[in-house]
């Protein structure tokens, strides 16, 4: 069996990188593109799950990183620096060790989820917590990589991250044998909606397919500048990976939508951890609070007539449920405590 090589090289004739570079990869993307039978019947359309929490640090964020990374070397960056709500931080630090570089990560105090500032720790990346949230560290971060020399500003941005993030259309692609009918994603800062839309249009510009799909966004409703249509001062979500009030690819989202035919909508957070529960309880697959916007967006507009019966559809799930521990212990079903007995496990169990 031939190894998976890491998106660049499996995407080489689609994804730039400096002539000669070294390639900086831990073999990402080639994620599954898992049908999801309960949600298709459901919702009556055919139903897939791009699940990009299998990627080498469980969220689509190293599908950039690997690309950003891999320039930043290639231009002489001694060090690489992001803002994040989490996962963009755990990436990079992940990639920048791989790479031999300093990483530098700027996160808003208290609001990222446990095992993304785990793994930011882990691979040995400088931890600022900012007392502000995404948006101010955002600020922050481009402003030390224009003010400081060697440092190379990872964040999506950066438009090699959307080079690399554009490759997970062209899977969907390559497996379906066309492009799907509708693609559903959480949006926070639309890094990633923009690079999807990029990817589906190019295989459509050079005939690999012959359709695009309508692009249907997901906001959480406590943060969804994209729907209200201006940005929002204080954003506040559960699914704290989406918890930003202004998208720095705010043009590239509304562009997706309008030139796919498509909508960008928002999900309250009942609705979300619903779709939570939902998607591991009946398709074995946990995911991160944010991931399930996406579902939670398909349940919506499946309920009120906007997404078309037996369409192909794809949603991605964009993390791990891993990455948010505590989220799952709050809000699913506590664990019992009995004592050394058959008969205490028994009756727990109502089996006695
Ligand atoms: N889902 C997850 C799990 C994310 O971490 C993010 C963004 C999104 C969805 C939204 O993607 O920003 O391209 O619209 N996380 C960034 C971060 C902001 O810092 O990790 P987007």
């Amino acid at each position: 069996a031939t190894r998976w090589p890491g998106l660049i090289t499996a995407y080489a004739d689609r994804v730039a990188i400096p002539a000669g570079a070294r390639i900086v990869t831990l073999q990402e993307g080639g994620t599954p593109l898992l049908p999801a039978p309960a949600l298709s019947a459901r919702v009556g359309a055919d139903v897939h799950l791009k699940i990009e929490g299998a990627n080498p640090t469980g969220s689509f964020k190293d599908r950039g990183m690997t690309v950003a990374v891999t320039w930043a070397l290639a231009d002489g960056a001694r060090a690489v620096i992001c803002a994040s709500t989490g996962n963009t931080s755990a990436s990079a630090a992940a990639y920048a060790a791989r790479a031999g570089l300093e990483c530098a990560v700027l996160i808003p105090e208290g609001k990222i989820a446990a095992g993304k500032l785990a793994q930011a720790v882990a691979y040995g990346a400088k931890i600022l917590q900012v007392q502000g949230n995404f948006d101010d560290c955002l600020e922050l971060a481009r402003k030390t990589a224009a003010a400081v020399d060697g440092i190379a500003l990872v964040n999506s941005v950066n438009p090699v991250r959307i080079e690399g993030q554009k490759t997970a259309a062209f899977e969907i692609c390559d497996v379906l044998g066309k492009a799907p009918d509708v693609h559903l994603l959480p949006v926070g800062n639309a890094g990633n909606i923009t690079a999807y839309w990029k990817g589906y249009r190019e295989y459509a510009a050079d005939g690999v397919t012959t359709s695009t799909p309508r692009m249907f966004g997901f906001q959480a409703a406590g943060a969804a500048p994209l729907v209200l249509g201006h940005p929002v001062r204080d954003p506040e979500t559960i699914a704290t990976a989406i918890r930003i009030g202004e998208p720095a690819s705010w043009n590239g989202a509304v562009e997706a939508r309008d030139s796919s035919g498509g909508l960008i909508d928002a999900v309250t957070d009942e609705e979300i951890l619903a779709a939570y529960k939902l998607l591991a309880t009946t398709e074995g697959v946990f995911v991160e609070p944010a991931s399930a916007a996406s579902v939670a967006g398909l349940l919506k507009t499946a309920a009120d007539g906007r997404l078309p019966k037996g369409a192909t559809v794809v949603c991605t799930v964009t993390g791990h449920g891993l990455k948010d521990p505590q989220t799952a212990l709050e809000s699913m079903t506590a664990p019992v405590i009995v004592p050394v007995s058959a008969e205490a496990v028994a009756r727990a169990l109502e089996i006695g």
